[in-house]
Formats: structure tokens, sequence, C-alpha cells
């Protein structure tokens, strides 16, 4: 255990050695600033002021060479030789309100979504609940680092964590997942994280907006939704982007909750569909803004996808008066 000291904050945590600075905080209740978990945007920074600590992910593209030079180092990849003092600013609203965990899981099942996202399903060692829109890490065998997974499921004991997966050409976790994994194989898990949670105490109408890969966790915001006492009144737009007609995801899940046609809506976009396809046409981030009506002021927006795509909904949203608070969103890098 190696002690990281915040000295301009007044506080300090242990972290283990095989643990990362970033999650440590993340556990001992602090409120450390990040996004990704692993080591692509650059938000959990930090100023080594003493001490030592090994990278785990050297070439991680959250940093550059001269950010390093200065000092910098990333929270999410970087592991303590020693005890160490840090310079970060500490921020309330990034405190954990589920303390992340490590545990084992065991794949209990898996079914294809589309032709290349499919759900896996796992039970874990050691029970952690979740909130409906954050993820989990998964490490899969013979891959370097674990990866962020957005969970599909709503679960009030997290004895099983579900994730729907796209596979990704030449990626080495999701062929992991998909080429090697079988039902009663083993992967380790961390979490849950992520701020991009379900806010049942926002009086607004919810839009849902998910590019390909971000399915997932506006799956699980939809299913939380559905039984909310407190969004009762509410109404959900969930819009799902894709490419061609063999992307469709999503309105089968949506069919089985209460409320499907009433007050939960499906509507597709394909941005380069088949002659066939009498749907709407074009990027998911317009199809939106038509939905809405062209003001996105009363709605809380949760979205999640690619980052060009989430980039795209974040300045239609702007500019059609949403303030940023009302904006919840994981880039899937
Ligand atoms: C918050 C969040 C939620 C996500 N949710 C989903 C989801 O629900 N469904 C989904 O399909 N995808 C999701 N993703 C994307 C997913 O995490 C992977 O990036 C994607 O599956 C490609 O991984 P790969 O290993 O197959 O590809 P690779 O090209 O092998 O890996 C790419 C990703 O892994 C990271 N990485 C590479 N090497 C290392 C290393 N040594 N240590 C640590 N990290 C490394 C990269 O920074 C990059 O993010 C999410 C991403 C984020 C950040
Ligand atoms: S949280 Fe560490 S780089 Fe994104």
């Amino acid at each position: 255990m190696a002690k990281i000291e915040i000295p301009a904050a007044g506080k300090s945590f242990e972290c283990a050695a095989d643990d990362t600075i970033l999650r440590a905080a993340l556990r001992s209740g602090l409120g450390a600033p990040y996004e990704c978990n692993t080591g692509s945007c650059g938000n959990c920074q930090f100023e080594l002021l003493e001490g030592e600590v090994i990278s785990l992910f050297p070439d991680a593209p959250g940093l550059n060479e001269r950010m390093r030079q200065r000092g910098r180092r990333l929270g999410c990849q970087s592991q303590p030789l020693t005890d160490c003092k840090i310079k970060v600013p500490m921020r309330d609203d990034y405190k954990a309100r589920i303390l992340p965990a490590r545990t084992g899981g065991t794949l209990t099942a898996t079914h294809d979504i589309t032709h290349d996202i499919r759900e896996f399903r796992f039970r874990l060692d050691t029970p952690n609940p979740l909130l409906p829109g954050q993820y989990g890490l998964i490490g899969a065998d013979g891959v370097n680092g674990a990866r962020a997974y957005s969970f599909c499921n709503v679960t009030d004991t997290g004895g099983e964590w579900h994730f729907q997966i796209k596979r990704m050409p030449g990626g080495a976790c999701s062929a992991a997942l998909f080429d090697r994994l079988k039902p009663g194989g083993r992967v380790s898990l961390d979490g849950p994280y992520g701020n991009a949670y379900l806010r049942e105490d926002a009086p607004r109408d919810l839009l849902c907006i998910a590019g390909g890969s971000g399915l997932s966790p506006m799956i699980a915001i939809a299913r939380a939704f559905a039984v909310s006492e407190k969004l009762a009144g509410r109404a959900l737009h969930f819009v799902y982007g894709g490419r061609s007609m063999r992307d469709l995801a999503g309105e089968d899940m949506l069919r089985e909750l209460p409320g499907f046609g009433a007050r939960i809506h499906y509507h597709a976009a394909l941005s380069a569909p088949e002659a066939e396809w009498t749907g709407r046409t074009g990027f998911v981030h317009d199809a939106a803004k038509d939905i809405a009506g062209g003001d996105l002021s009363a709605y809380e927006i949760y979205y999640a996808g690619p980052p060009p795509m989430t980039e795209a909904v974040t300045k239609m949203a702007i500019a059609c008066k949403a303030p940023a608070a009302q904006l919840h969103y994981d880039r899937f890098y």
C-alpha cells in the first residue's frame, strides 16, 4: 500500500500496488476528476509533486509529451511505486455514489443483437450495484489494460452486470470477448464508474441518443426510466443512429417496457441506408434535433457513442438552448 497525499486539499488515501491512483481515490470516496478511465480523455491528469509512479499505458493518447515533461501523469494509468504527493483539482461531483470495487466475473450467457453487437452477461464473485448509465472495466485474458463498457441492465443487488459490446475491427479486447471467451469463462471486473447516470430528480422529459456501440447505457437508462416513480409523468425519446439496416437495434428491448408507445418512443436514423429504407435518414444528432422540435432546453439529455458523434450532439444541443448541466454523456474512445 502506498500513501497518496493531496496537500492542497488536506486529503490522503491508500493505493494498493496493483491499483491506479484515480481508481483508489474514487474507492476511498474522494472526488477525483475523470471520464474514460482508459487513458484517452486526459481528464484525470494530476501533477506528481513527490514520489514515483509507473504508467500502465505509457503511450496513452490522453497525455502528450510536453505535459509528461511538466510532471503531469494520468491518474487512471498510474500505479504508485512509493508514497506520493500529488496536485489535482478535487471536485465533489466526481465522488462515487456507489464505491467502485474490483472482483472477478463469470460469463453466464451471450446473445447477438446485430451483426456486430453482442450482449455479454457476467455473474460477479462479489456483487456491486450500479447506476443506469454507468460503466465497468473488463480485463480479459491476453489483453493489455482494462476496457470500459457500459452496463445495459438495471439491478439493485449488482449480482450480474450485462454489457452490449460492439466488435471493433482489429480491437484487442472485443476480439478476446467475441472470439475466445465462452460461457463459464472468466474476466476481471471493476466498477461502477461514470457520471452519465440517470438523474431521477431532474423533472424533465428525456432524450436518449445512442450512436452504434452507445446502445448499452441508453438501454439501461430507458429500463430504469420505465419503472421510476419519480419520472412517472415524463416521456422518453430514444434516438438510435446507425449506418444501414443491419445496424438497427434497441426497439425490441424498449417494446418490452411498460409505457412503450405511450411515453417511451423509439426513433431510428440511418446515415447510409439501403434503397428500401423508408425511415429517417442522416445523422443521429440531426434526427434528435428534429424530434425535439429544435429546442432542447426542456430535456434532460443522455448520449453515448464514438467521439465524433458525441461532439456533434453536444454542439447541436448547446445551439438548441440546452443548458450544459442537462447534458450527460460518455465518449466511447
Ligand atoms: C466510458 C466508456 C464506455 C464505453 N462503453 C462501451 C459499450 O458499452 N460498448 C462498446 O462496444 N464499447 C464501449 N466503449 C468502447 C470500449 O471501451 C473500447 O474502446 C472498444 O471496445 C475497443 O476496444 P478494443 O480493445 O476492442 O480495441 P483496441 O483498439 O485494442 O483498444 C482501444 C481502446 O483501449 C484503450 N487501450 C489500448 N491499450 C490500452 C492499455 N494498454 N491500457 C489501457 N487502455 C488501453 C484505448 O485507449 C482505447 O480506448 C466504451 C468506452 C468508454 C471510454
Ligand atoms: S480518465 Fe484517465 S485519461 Fe480519461
